[in-house]
């Protein structure tokens, strides 16, 4: 049977009635994303709002805090709301719309093109409180469909709608070192771009609206089809009978070198598999991407057969193991 995509799980995007967090990117025991100390340029106080303090928005929206913004937030599961205050101070509002109001920027980190549809449109949602001028900049990863619909719906309000997805994990939201890439028009990216750079080391626009996430997809196609063959790699070398941890730190200096390979391999080995970015959430945004390649007729072999190596670990128990969890699927059966 055919796993489902994480999306649609319920778990991501969906309410948490438990009360306890399960979400993708958390460690089993739930503790709080703190924000460590980070120097920020000076810059105008402005108001803005912050919309989702998941994993990532908790300490992006600290960041805009601590660099001397005035923060209102909004989070659907108000405890996180309240959390965020106790820990950084600023306001809270009941809806979307209502963080929104005086908000020169309205920053959003929800979990796909529903949520993101829920907390813009609509009288609830952001774009009933913005002011025209105001700025939407969206962190969710996301269709490059919807940020188009998005732009056209803001644009028809005098408001400017900025696709701007991330690379970096939790690690670079908490340490303020994403990568965050845009889609949209210049003046709007310009006047938000010093505000993004307190939790980011990258803030590039790529193009029109949809560019952002286009280039997201092209960070996750890279990535699905890199760890497949680092867990190949790893997994024959043990099975020739190699020390692998020494492989690594050799071969790790040569050609094969990555990001991936340098964090994740030796976790890989270790069979450890609880480093943020869960399988779920790849399942997610290589939907986003297939869906995109039947559209623009890109070939993605490789992508395609490595999501459903991910749906095959969804189904085995593992919709939250972190994305280098392929190496579970290549273990020798047990004797
Ligand atoms: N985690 C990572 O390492 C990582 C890295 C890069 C990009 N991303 C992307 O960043 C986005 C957020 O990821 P995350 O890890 O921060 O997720 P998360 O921890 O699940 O946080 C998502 C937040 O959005 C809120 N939300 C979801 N659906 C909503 C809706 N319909 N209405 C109102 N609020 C809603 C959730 O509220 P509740 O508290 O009520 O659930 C939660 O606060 C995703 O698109 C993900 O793909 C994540």
């Amino acid at each position: 049977m055919r796993a489902a995509r994480g999306a649609r799980h319920g778990k991501i995007g969906g309410p948490n009635p438990t009360g306890r967090d399960a979400r993708p990117g958390v460690g089993s025991e739930g503790a709080p994303v703190s924000t460590p100390p980070r120097s920020y340029a000076p810059q105008t106080p402005r108001q803005v709002a912050f919309l989702g303090l998941g994993v990532m928005g908790h300490p992006m929206a600290g960041h805009l805090a601590r660099a001397g913004h005035q923060v209102t937030v909004y989070n659907r599961s108000a405890g996180k709301a309240a959390a965020w205050i106790a820990e950084h101070g600023g306001a809270g509002a009941p809806t979307p719309a209502a963080a929104a109001r005086g908000a020169e920027f309205v920053f959003a980190c929800v979990g796909n093109d529903d949520d993101l549809r829920a907390v813009t449109l609509g009288e609830s949602g952001a774009f009933a409180g913005m002011a025209p001028g105001a700025v939407f900049v969206d962190h969710t990863t996301a269709s490059a469909a919807v940020a188009r619909e998005l732009h056209a719906a803001a644009r028809a309000r005098g408001l400017h709608f900025l696709d701007a997805p991330v690379s970096g994990g939790q690690a670079g939201a908490a340490g303020g070192q994403l990568t965050v890439m845009c889609g949209g028009d210049a003046a709007p990216f310009d006047a938000m771009r010093p505000l993004a750079m307190n939790y980011a080391r990258a803030v590039t626009l790529l193009g029109d609206s949809g560019a952002g996430q286009l280039a997201k997809m092209v960070n996750q196609i890279a990535i699905a089809g890199l760890l497949q063959a680092l867990a190949e790699a790893l997994a024959f070398g043990r099975r020739a009978g190699l020390d692998m941890p020494r492989v690594l730190e050799v071969i790790g200096k040569g050609a094969a070198q990555s990001w991936q390979m340098d964090n994740r391999g030796r976790t890989m080995l270790e069979d450890r598999f609880d480093f943020g970015f869960a399988v779920d959430w790849m399942r997610k945004d290589l939907g986003l991407v297939l869906d995109e390649a039947r559209r623009n007729g890109a070939q993605l072999p490789v992508t395609a057969l490595v999501d459903q190596f991910y749906a095959e670990l969804q189904a085995i128990g593992g919709a939250r193991w972190d994305t280098s969890s392929l190496m579970r699927r290549l273990r020798p059966p047990p004797d």
